[in-house]
């Protein structure tokens, strides 16, 4: 496992200063995100609406934090891989939404990014186990999908330990993710768990200080 990564999410940002909220978490030291997490929601896969490509482009000019764009809409294969020309670091796809996502991760990277698969809290890890061998990260929701600010869900950790399993003893090589409700309360926990990345949203844009929150959440799951 190496040092925790914090990604903030710009979903609890505002989304009229983008450029400055991305400044906020770009700071030196523990104060700056490894990854700046960015929710792409069409108001088909999950019931909320937020931004595309578009903003996913004027972000990429407007800070130099690697993107991490967590698609949580219908039909990746056909809207994911321009994701990754355009730039962005990540690309992670939810596995409720396609019939093929080793095909979706195989056009993420050809297309120069890294391919992410996301599971629901519902969604059951066995029947993705081989396609794992596939992508560079498996993010677990642990909210559902489509809003910041819901509590956590800790009985998904069963599927982080399951997968931690998996990569410490070799048989994986992949990053594991965890979005949703993840807070000071929250992250040592998921950390325990075997978590390398963590999203926070509403715990990182709802404090005055967003780079301050980064240093607390990262302190927690090192700890
Ligand atoms: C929810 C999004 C999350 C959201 C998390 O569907 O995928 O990335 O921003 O927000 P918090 O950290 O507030 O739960
Ligand atoms: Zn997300």
């Amino acid at each position: 496992q190496l040092a925790p990564m914090i990604a903030p999410s710009i979903l609890s940002a505002d989304f009229a200063n983008l450029a400055a909220e991305a400044a906020a978490v770009s700071g030196p030291g523990p104060s700056r995100a490894d990854w700046l997490h960015v929710d792409v929601m069409d108001a088909h896969f999950v019931p909320n609406l937020t931004l595309g490509l578009p903003i996913v482009q004027s972000l990429l000019k407007a800070t130099d934090i690697p993107l991490d764009c967590h698609l949580m809409i219908e039909d990746p294969a056909r809207w994911a891989p321009p994701y990754a020309e355009a730039g962005a670091h990540n690309v992670t796809f939810h596995a409720e939404a396609t019939d093929n996502p080793v095909a979706v991760a195989k056009d993420i990277r050809a297309a120069g990014g890294k391919a992410g698969l996301a599971i629901k809290p519902g969604t059951a890890l066995e029947p993705y186990l081989e396609i794992l061998r596939d992508v560079d990260t498996l993010l677990v929701m642990s909210v559902e999908p489509g809003f910041g600010g819901q509590k956590f869900m800790p009985e998904v950790l069963d599927k982080v330990r399951a997968v931690r399993k998996l990569v410490d003893s070799g048989d994986l090589r992949l990053l594991i993710e965890i979005d949703g409700g993840i807070a000071d309360s929250t992250i040592a926990e998921a950390a325990e768990a075997g978590v390398d990345c963590f999203v926070a949203g509403s715990a990182v844009y709802g404090p005055e200080d967003a780079g301050a929150a980064v240093a607390a959440l990262r302190a927690k799951a090192a700890a």
